[in-house]
């Protein structure tokens, strides 16, 4: 059974801790590692030390919720540490770094390789912190300046993770281009109002849904993104079961993360999820996930385009 996801690093299996779910800590990086995850994001961090916003700072309903802790992270110099201990799990970690210029994002992902991470993860997709994350990933030429200063700078894979609230993905896709994978999708923008309080629950009014209710539209995203530019693509966005996480591979994504699901499932879903995926390869005499990766494409696609896929 082969596990060769296409994203630059060896996984033991393609399910992934995605960034901002108890990974602000290296010893539950560890913990999560070691309970089963192939590998884990880190917490998006920045050039410095951020609070973050006052709470509330996240809402949830019915296996979803909506967020702006507002990138709170403690500052890359501070992160070496909390990368160290994540690491001596002997599994890969990858690197979440956010900033405003190409220069910030690549001094970001030279202290990431120097500690250790196995990939980089570009966040151009937070969707609810003034002149980060979705507003710098707006910027088409701004995101080809930091993907092309960001390859010029490491020597380890580079994803970069892009947001639905853009005005086109495939624009975004485009620009981003000289990434080793996309990362699709980052939370969606979106609100909730007490209506016995009359007001917004977030103190930020502004947030961004995750969980269940978004996993159609990532299904979507990963699906257009990879017919259009047949590049590896890591799934995320409301995967809860093994049956969701095999819809993306179908999509298109040659491995997942998981985030929102772990507050209902705990952090046995990773292992849950491998042994289910080995007993679906088995059963079904797959021998290479290649094989699932982007099977409801090739079902979509004229016979006579299908090289297009790989
Ligand atoms: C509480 C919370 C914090 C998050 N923080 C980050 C972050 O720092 N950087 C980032 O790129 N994505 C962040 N995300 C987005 C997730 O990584 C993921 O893209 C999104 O939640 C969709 O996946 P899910 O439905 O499995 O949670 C965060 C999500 C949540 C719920």
């Amino acid at each position: 059974m082969q596990f060769d996801t296409h994203i630059g690093i060896e996984l033991e299996n393609p399910f992934i801790l995605a960034s901002g779910i108890l990974d602000e800590n290296g010893y539950t990086i560890k913990r999560i590692l070691e309970s089963g995850a192939g590998a884990a994001v880190t917490k998006s961090i920045g050039s410095e030390e951020r609070r973050g916003f006052d709470p509330p700072v996240i809402y949830k309903e019915n296996n979803s919720a909506i967020n702006a802790i507002g990138l709170s992270n403690p500052g890359i110099e501070n992160y070496g540490q909390e990368m160290k201990i994540a690491i001596s799990s002997g599994k890969p970690v990858i690197g979440s770094i956010f900033g405003q210029t190409p220069e910030e994002f690549a001094m970001l992902a030279k202290k990431m390789q120097s500690y250790g991470a196995s990939a980089v993860e570009l966040n151009l997709s937070c969707p609810h912190v003034n002149g980060y994350g979705m507003e710098v990933g707006s910027d088409f030429e701004l995101v080809a300046a930091i993907v092309s200063e960001v390859k010029s700078k490491v020597n380890i894979p580079i994803y970069s993770k892009l947001s639905p609230n853009t005005s086109d993905m495939i624009k975004q896709a485009t620009a981003a281009e000289k990434s080793d994978a996309y990362v699709l999708i980052n939370t969606i923008k979106a609100m909730k109002i007490d209506i016995h309080a009359r007001k917004p629950v977030l103190s930020n009014i502004y947030g961004g849904l995750s969980g269940e209710s978004i996993k159609p539209v990532g299904i979507r995203y990963v699906y257009e993104v990879k017919k259009i530019t047949g590049k590896p693509i890591i799934g995320v966005g409301g995967i809860t079961t093994f049956e969701d996480a095999l819809e993306y591979m179908m999509a298109g994504a040659s491995a997942v993360q998981i985030g929102t699901a772990i507050s209902k499932n705990g952090i046995g879903i990773f292992n849950n999820m491998s042994r289910a995926l080995k007993e679906y390869m088995e059963s079904n005499s797959i021998d290479d996930i290649g094989e699932i990766i982007g099977v409801a494409i090739q079902s979509t696609t004229p016979s006579s385009r299908r090289g297009l896929v790989p």
